[in-house]
């Protein structure tokens, strides 16, 4: 069962994602230039199919399929199917509204097909051997399942960050130990669905929010939504239990974890060629802002936007089911903004994005 229900809907993930543009933008090039390499062998009677896998509301996957439509148009007039994906319960109307924004076909005119599939992407999604291209940006992170573990003391598998201490807030490796275990599995059925889906040469690029050996992505951000819970609770407004048992399932990998699948496992080490792999630190653009304008109020805004938009779904399943829910989550986000504003060095942010450029092999797959 997926851990999510999704990003929230309504235009507020495609306001609010600015940072996971930059995150994707730093490897959308190795595809562009892949995709115009594989585009002359491309019959102009034969459709190219391109997925893209986590899309949620389109903003930033249709941004990313216009560049791949552009790099197959320079070389083919195949017709090409454009396909989004995302968990069933994703605000799939926004990505359509966004298809067609303005009554104009966003993907252009010139034989480009467009569709959405609802599945998981840890899951078969299209029939075998039929794409060419597959992108998934910022999404691999999110576990397919919870494990059956506790984290009493703080909110994520990945613990608190370094600049955030805070007495009694903690993760320890066997606490850990289940969500890599299980992050490391969904990788492996990731890799496995696409060897069936993709044809000989197809190319695939795999990025994902993650770590380095200084930073994490999940620095900051989570320390500053456990802050604000914990400071509900000691306020008695919150239960002490409803923190224990709130989880956000999401792992960030270094990238050895997101390349270990395919040298560690034989049939997919067959099935993929790793062409590039890199980790990267990329731009936040409130960060960028808050340097040039120095202006911390605004700064706290979009840090809370940003993280509002992926987390808002977990926390809101995890709050008890009552009339308060949407006042408490409010209060959340609010105490979030105020602590940011009184201590913006304790939440400092990086965005760490980490990737790979992998090229089907001739190799039958299993
Ligand atoms: C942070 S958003 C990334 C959206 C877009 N790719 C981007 O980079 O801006 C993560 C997306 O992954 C989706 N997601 C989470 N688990 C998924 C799964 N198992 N299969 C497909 N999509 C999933 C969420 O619903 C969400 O829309």
């Amino acid at each position: 069962m997926p851990t999510t229900t999704g990003m929230k809907g309504g235009g507020y993930y495609d306001s609010h994602s600015h940072e996971q543009r930059e995150a994707l933008e730093a490897f959308l090039p190795w595809l562009e230039l892949a995709v115009a390499e594989i585009a002359p062998s491309m019959p102009a009677d034969v459709p190219v199919h391109m997925l893209d896998i986590g899309s949620s509301e389109g903003g930033n996957a249709l941004h990313a399929m216009q560049r791949l439509i552009r790099a197959v148009r320079g070389h083919s007039d195949a017709p090409v199917w454009a396909w989004f994906n995302d968990l069933p319960s994703n605000d799939f109307n926004r990505l359509f509204a966004n298809l067609f924004a303005g009554g104009h076909p966003a993907l252009g005119t010139q034989a480009v097909y467009s569709g959405a599939i609802g599945g998981s992407a840890f899951d078969r999604l299209v029939p075998a051997g039929c794409l060419q291209v597959a992108t998934t940006f910022n999404t691999l992170g999110f576990l397919d399942t919870r494990p059956d573990a506790a984290l009493p003391d703080f909110i994520l598998p990945m613990g608190p960050g370094p600049l955030a201490p805070r007495a009694g807030v903690s993760v320890s490796d066997d606490e850990r130990e289940p969500f890599r275990v299980q992050a490391a599995a969904d990788l492996r059925r990731f890799y496995a669905a696409r060897a069936v889906e993709m044809v000989p040469g197809g190319k695939m690029l795999v990025q994902v929010f993650g770590a380095d050996a200084r930073h994490s992505t999940h620095h900051g951000i989570y320390d500053v939504l456990s802050d604000a819970l914990l400071d509900r609770v000691e306020a008695g407004q919150l239960s002490r239990q409803t923190y224990r048992d709130l989880v956000f399932p999401i792992y960030f990998r270094r990238l050895d974890e997101l390349l270990e699948p395919l040298q560690g496992d034989t049939a997919l080490a067959q099935a993929w060629c790793v062409e590039q792999a890199a980790s990267k630190e990329v731009r936040v653009p409130f960060n960028e802002a808050l340097a040039r304008d120095g202006d911390i109020a605004s700064w706290a805004g979009r840090y809370t936007g940003f993280l509002r938009a992926f987390t808002e779904a977990i926390l809101a399943a995890a709050l008890p089911d009552d009339a308060n829910r949407a006042a408490t989550l409010e209060a959340v986000y609010a105490r979030i903004t105020q602590r940011l504003v009184a201590e913006p060095a304790r939440y400092a942010f990086h965005y760490i994005s980490i990737g790979a450029l992998l090229t089907r092999s001739p190799t039958p797959y299993p």
